[in-house]
């Protein structure tokens, strides 16, 4: 089912995410609605905070091409329960958007190589090891579970500046 979308300023954004203890049959209907939502919304990764659920689950779906018409295939959504980064390394810098922060676009810094140990829907215990725009979706999503938007990470001046937009915008 697709659900509303938080949107920034919105304080939920802020919320640290709990840890998922049940495997059940709530949590696959909650990856299955934040599955619905951001392909509604024609995202490429989702946090659960952004559907308004403080748990640490994110979805992220990587089209394998840019093309508009590019198939985006259910079965190939990664579904990261818990995750924890067991390693970060390098840096590199990537335009960023988020689900929460509609239109708005910036060049955000991240890690450019990381490990990542995680759950599936069922509780298994896995690790993903990435260093392309998987590993920056990953961080980025990430940063919902511990209550932090991609904006935060803006230089002072550019945060300043997209604020006063911002404000704008929803006036
Ligand atoms: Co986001």
């Amino acid at each position: 089912m697709i659900q509303d979308i938080v949107v920034y300023p919105d304080k939920r954004l802020k919320e640290v995410s709990d840890t998922v203890s049940e495997f059940d049959e709530e949590l696959h209907k909650l990856l299955d609605n934040m599955y619905d939502t951001m392909l509604d919304k024609k995202g490429v990764g989702l946090a659960a905070i952004q559907i308004g659920i403080a748990q640490r689950v994110l979805i992220i779906n990587l089209p394998e091409n840019d093309t508009d018409d590019a198939i985006i295939k259910k079965e190939d959504t990664l579904e990261v329960i818990n995750p924890v980064f067991i390693s970060m390394k390098g840096t590199c810098k990537n335009q960023e958007g988020c689900l929460s922060v509609p239109g708005f676009y910036e060049d955000i810094e991240r890690a450019a190589h990381i490990v990542m140990e995680y759950q599936d829907r069922h509780g298994k215990k896995k690790i993903i090891e990435n260093q392309d725009f998987l590993a920056i979706a990953l961080q980025h999503e990430m940063d919902h579970l511990d209550g932090k938007v991609f904006v935060e990470k803006l230089s002072f001046i550019k945060r300043k500046k997209f604020e006063k937009e911002w404000k704008k915008k929803f006036k």
